[in-house]
């Protein structure tokens, strides 16, 4: 039988980009840019399965328009939300995504943002790096303490609890929010919130984790950020579009947030920069699973899933 052809549009990490040539005909973009619409419409017509990224759209309306050689989208990510499912499914396309392999690295980062935010990291960092450093205090670079305090998470999900490891590391009381309370070898000692709100209230630190959906799109909005203790701060390092950014701004420059820590934007690539002049937001360009540890780990499953679906099996990681 001939060997299936897939398209990868990003230049994905070399051991991926060599195991999927080892058992692939692989067709590479030349660029390391997104694919865009037309690409995708395209390549649906020469490949039978693509390995893209959460840069490229798979809207309804391109969903329409791909050819039906292209039978699985093996995504290079957890989150989906770059993808139309219910458009893909209506054309029989397999959908997989890539859970589990990149809790650490984006929980590592979603903490590496809560103690930049906590401790004033970027404001230090430009004072150091510009010379400016010509005092010492006891009030100077006052930052907020996060060892003990309570931080609250949105979104038990693998990074969710990935993230409440390392927050117990630190003495941190852990609280969280999930569409359901966990079995408590899963909580491992974190509070369960019914509601948002509730866990909004107590928390020193609120960290996001869930995926963008219709339900969680502008969650965070001027009411529950009206909801968080004074000083605490926000952390996302799950999608942008969870965060009303003009309502936080507005907290950030009322003094209501001390701070957060950004990972992602309404807007990206790019950002927002209406944050830029804010030195206590950490702000970071979709960095989360950025580790090479980790983004080999995210290749070869999607790889897994390719190869269960080409051998005529159900990909784990089917949607
Ligand atoms: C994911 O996997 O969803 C990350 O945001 C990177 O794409």
């Amino acid at each position: 039988m001939a060997r299936p052809v897939i398209w990868i549009p990003r230049h994905l990490s070399p051991a991926t980009l060599e195991r999927a040539r080892r058992d692939y005909d692989v067709i590479l973009k030349d660029q390391d840019t997104p694919g865009t619409a037309e690409e995708i419409v395209e390549m649906s017509a020469r490949a039978d399965g693509m390995i893209p990224c959460h840069s490229e759209q798979f809207t309804a309306e391109v969903a329409g328009r791909l050819d039906p050689r292209l039978k699985i989208i093996a995504n290079h990510s957890v989150g989906t939300d770059h993808c139309d499912l219910k458009a893909l499914k209506a054309r029989d396309i397999t959908v997989t995504n890539t859970p589990d392999v990149l809790n650490d690295a984006t929980a590592e980062l979603a903490f590496m943002l809560m103690l930049g935010a906590a401790r004033r990291a970027v404001e230090g960092d430009r004072i150091v790096r510009s010379g400016g450093w010509d005092s010492w205090s006891p009030s100077y670079m006052v930052g907020k303490q996060v060892t003990g305090a309570r931080l609250g998470i949105v979104g038990m999900g693998g990074v969710g609890r990935a993230l409440g490891r390392k927050a117990r590391g630190f003495d941190m009381e852990v609280h969280y929010h999930n569409r359901q309370r966990l079995p408590p070898d899963l909580e491992q000692g974190a509070s369960y919130h019914e509601t948002l709100d509730s866990l909004l209230e107590v928390s020193d630190f609120l960290s996001l984790n869930c995926p963008a959906t219709p339900e969680t799109t502008g969650m965070m909005n001027a009411d529950r950020f009206a909801r968080m203790p004074q000083g605490s701060i926000l952390v996302n390092a799950a999608r942008g579009a969870l965060v009303d950014e003009d309502a936080l701004l507005s907290v950030i420059e009322e003094g209501h947030l001390a701070g957060a820590g950004l990972d992602c934007f309404l807007t990206e690539p790019g950002g927002n920069q209406a944050f830029a002049g804010h030195e206590n937001i950490v702000m970071m360009p979709h960095a989360g699973s950025a580790t090479a540890k980790t983004r080999d780990a995210m290749g070869f499953c999607a790889l897994d899933n390719l190869d269960s679906f080409f051998s005529g099996d159900d990909p784990e990681d089917a949607l």
